[in-house]
């Protein structure tokens, strides 16, 4: 409870025992939206882009990461801030596009990518492809030729061990992400070598959720000496170089936020550091946070639908689960399985007078949101909001599992509420071919 209390204090506010979101009531928000329900605040959007904006100095720009929520009104809110986006699918260039983000302003990571995908965003005219391995240098030199176009490429690469970090660590050992730092001299060549693709920069990008600053500080470090070492090859500057995203925000109790201050002292410090170095002269420096931004701003709401005791454990049976939202069950990858901030959001002034586990209505046992979780006494009807449900839960979870309905998204802002994406039906669920 102290985690949300911290949070709603920061974010949010209550009254009379009740959450408040943006000025409105969640009984209010709930009463014309249902449940299960993704509510996003669209202040704390507003907040995390410009702590984040004023940390970074202005040689960074911000390309927000839409795998992290791809929504398109949380697209556009970004956009009109005046970033760039991060894609890493065909699906996402499509929500990009969809958000009114010109292909210039599309960059587009990811291992994998198909021939179809990539024949997609260079016919359209994308800003920049961050390849991940020989054959698809080779795959976009075949189709940009095709199209007659100049392809722009980075080449994402996976870094030695030192610049290791975060919950869910994504180089710096063998990965299908980018290519070894040991072979990027060779990939560099065979870029260089076909005369339809144009060499941009330099990509890295190696974990995710990452609350220490100096972790970030430490390869941003390690990104500049390989991009140093590739422009003296060149003997130009990189256009881009892209430290990736990795952002984290507390979920745990012995989480603590990221202290941006230092982050912002130390980011000065390396551009002291590399002031007046004809290697970067002109680069554009580049950060592609998704969870920093969004995360945060979203909750994710539910209504108990059910409660018992077995063999004297308590139970709230809600009404979504771990199809809404994999990671706060502790199914997104994670090997402690702990408790996202959770609360009863009409009975924020009472006490936490049990101990329950809050599960789904799914199936199976790993159908837990949260676990050994004290909390007022419940009733029936009452609403238990996860907190920090902003990025990676709706999108990352298996939304077709149990055939429920899918949640439905709203975006609260200067009091109103607004529909962004509208609950599954039944109907949705009929695609299949008998
Ligand atoms: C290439 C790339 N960029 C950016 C991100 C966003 O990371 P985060 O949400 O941790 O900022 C990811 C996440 O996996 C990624 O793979």
């Amino acid at each position: 409870m102290d985690s949300v209390m911290t949070l709603i204090n920061k974010y949010f506010r209550s009254s009379n025992g009740e959450l408040q979101i943006g000025g409105v009531s969640i009984g209010a928000i709930t009463a014309s939206h249902g449940t299960p329900l993704f509510v996003y605040d669209g202040h704390v959007l507003d907040r995390k882009w410009e702590l984040l904006r004023s940390t970074f100095p202005p040689e960074f720009a911000i390309s927000y990461s839409v795998k992290a929520n791809p929504n398109r009104a949380i697209l556009k809110h970004f956009l009109a801030k005046g970033c760039g986006l991060e894609i890493a699918s065909g699906g996402e260039f499509y929500q990009a596009l969809g958000a009114g983000c010109p292909p210039e302003k599309v960059l587009f990571a990811g291992p994998g990518k198909t021939e179809a995908e990539l024949e997609l965003v260079l016919a359209r005219g994308i800003g920049e492809i961050h390849a991940e391995s020989l054959l698809e240098i080779e795959r976009i030199g075949v189709i940009s030729r095709r199209l007659g176009v100049q392809a722009k490429v980075a080449i994402r690469v996976n870094p030695g061990g030192e610049a290791q970090g975060g919950a869910m660590r994504m180089g710096g050992k063998p990965a299908p992400f980018g290519v070894d730092e040991e072979s990027l001299l060779v990939v560099l060549e065979k870029l260089l070598s076909i005369p339809s693709l144009e060499f941009r920069g330099i990509h890295l990008f190696t974990g995710t959720q990452i609350l220490d600053p100096m972790t970030l500080i430490r390869q941003y470090r390690k990104g500049l000496e390989i991009a140093r070492r590739v422009a003296g090859y060149l003997k130009q500057p990189p256009h881009t170089l892209d430290f990736g995203g990795g952002l984290g925000i507390p979920y745990f109790a012995n989480e603590r936020e990221l202290d941006m201050e230092k982050l912002r002292e130390e980011l000065g410090v390396l551009m002291a550091e590399i002031k007046g170095e004809e290697l970067f002269t002109g680069t554009q420096f580049i950060i592609e946070p998704g969870r920093y931004l969004v995360g945060e701003a979203g909750i994710y709401i539910t209504r108990v639908n059910d409660i018992k005791v077995s063999r004297g454990k308590k139970f709230l049976i809600v009404d979504g689960g771990m199809n809404h939202h994999l990671a706060a069950s502790g199914n997104l990858g994670q090997t402690i399985k702990r408790n996202f901030p959770v609360a009863i959001l009409n009975k924020l002034n009472e006490k936490a007078l049990e101990t329950v586990e809050v599960v789904g209505p799914l199936c199976t046992p790993l159908d837990i949101l949260a676990r050994e979780v004290p909390l007022p006494s419940a009733e029936v009807g009452d609403l238990v909001g996860i907190f920090q449900s902003g990025a990676y839960a709706r999108t990352a979870s298996p939304l077709g599992f149990l055939s429920h309905p899918t949640p439905a998204e709203v975006l609260v802002q200067n009091g109103e509420v607004r529909l962004i994406r509208r609950r599954g039906t039944y109907e949705d669920l009929s695609h299949d071919i008998p």
